[in-house]
């Protein structure tokens, strides 16, 4: 495992600490590295009304965007599985809006195995405004 992984596992794991999951029982928690080498985190915050329930990874991304910065590098998102979850569909898309061409995303369980693909990989046709696309 590099460093980079290992430091955002470890980051992620102690955010999913604070992961509000009061009805699913089930934490998640996000780390991701920006283009500028921040690292942000975010974890699920669910509510009452199930559908306005958060995913970890949006979370993350929107404190990124709330920063000033538009990009990320490296994601990783771990639950407290044996095998590492995906990322939602929801979540991918929202990511595309966020990432560089070779953005990766690194998928964590409670084991230090972890799964490594690229977002494209993830999601090849993910939807980008026509004529909006933007680059770093
Ligand atoms: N969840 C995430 O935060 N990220 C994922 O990648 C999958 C699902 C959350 C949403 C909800 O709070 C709980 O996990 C169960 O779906």
């Amino acid at each position: 495992m590099t460093t980079l992984t290992s430091e955002l596992l470890q980051a992620a794991r102690q955010a999913r600490e604070n992961a509000y999951a009061p009805y699913s029982n089930f934490p998640v928690g996000c780390a991701l590295q920006s283009v500028s080498g921040r690292v942000f985190t975010g974890v699920n915050i669910e509510n009452a009304s199930y559908g306005l329930t958060i995913c970890a990874e949006r979370c993350a991304l929107f404190r990124m965007v709330a920063a000033g910065e538009h990009f990320f590098r490296t994601l990783l998102v771990t639950a407290g599985t044996a095998e590492p979850v995906p990322p939602c569909g929801a979540c991918l898309q929202v990511m595309i809006e966020f990432a560089l061409p070779d953005s990766l995303v690194i998928m964590a369980g409670r084991k230090d195995q972890v799964i490594e693909k690229s977002l494209i990989e993830l999601l090849p046709l993910g939807f980008r405004f026509p004529g909006k696309e933007k680059h770093p």
